[in-house]
């Protein structure tokens, strides 16, 4: 499974970040799973050259635009430079601030520019009975199609994270059948964008609220490649444990 650590900015020293790195290494060096640690940008160079096989680095966010007069942007080519390997990109705490679907496709198209695999976020506010939020899904993943090169359109990673079950605790998160459902929705829509064959080959994740006590349960039979773990993946104990339930 590809485990991505979301340290959003839970982190605020140094070696705060040091000890999860340690921990992330441990797991990793188990050989049973892909990690990938996000932490907050100004940690990024620290890690660099710290990186082992089964261990790579995410940035939680990149810049829409190319090297130029942009004061505090953060570009994919400086990252790329730095050894990053994956960008989170859309995520629900960015969108929230006022990113939306161009810009998320715009980072898109950075990203794969300089060879970092884009982690696209996407999910649904709250779930109607109409179902109004399988078609916002739709626009979301069809956004980020639009902007890619059909080449690389199957490196291009989703990861599920309704906005309504992050941040909570594991007994409000999705239940495994519901996301099983959500999965082949979203396995069925790439399908239909990209090619049935090569959709069988983009990872799609899932995040909110995972945790040591859901982590099994939402990875065995819903059709994830991975999980996208917040504020459990500062925990070096939950961590450890989700790495050991989680085949
Ligand atoms: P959570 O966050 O695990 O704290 O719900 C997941 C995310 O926002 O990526």
């Amino acid at each position: 499974m590809l485990l991505v650590s979301n340290w959003k900015a839970y982190i605020e020293s140094p070696k705060e970040a040091k000890e999860l790195l340690a921990v992330a290494k441990k797991i990793a060096r188990a050989g049973v799973h892909t990690i990938v640690i996000a932490p907050p940008s100004a940690y990024l160079g620290f890690f660099t050259k710290e990186q082992e096989v089964s261990l790579s680095l995410a940035a939680q966010d990149i810049s829409e635009t190319q090297s130029g007069a942009h004061t505090g942007e953060i570009t994919a080519g400086l990252l790329s430079g730095m050894d990053v390997f994956y960008t989170i990109l859309g995520h629900s705490e960015r969108r929230a601030k006022g990113e939306i679907d161009s810009m998320v496709a715009a980072k898109t198209q950075q990203a794969l520019l300089h060879k970092i695999i884009p982690i696209v976020c996407i999910g649904e506010k709250v779930r109607d009975e109409n179902g109004a939020y399988l078609q916002g899904l739709r626009a979301q993943i069809s956004a980020i199609y639009e902007a890619a090169p059909q080449k690389d359109r199957s490196k291009i990673i989703f990861a599920y994270e309704p906005i309504w079950a992050i941040g909570k605790s594991s007994c409000e998160s999705i239940t495994p059948a519901d996301l099983r459902e959500m999965i082949l929705y979203i396995r069925k829509v790439i399908g239909e964008m990209i090619t049935p064959t090569v959709a069988l080959k983009v990872k799609i994740l899932y995040g909110g609220s995972v945790s040591k006590i859901n982590a099994k349960e939402l990875t065995e039979s819903s059709g994830v490649q991975g999980l996208l773990i917040g504020h459990a993946s500062i925990d070096p104990k939950e961590m450890i444990a989700i790495s050991k339930v989680v085949e």
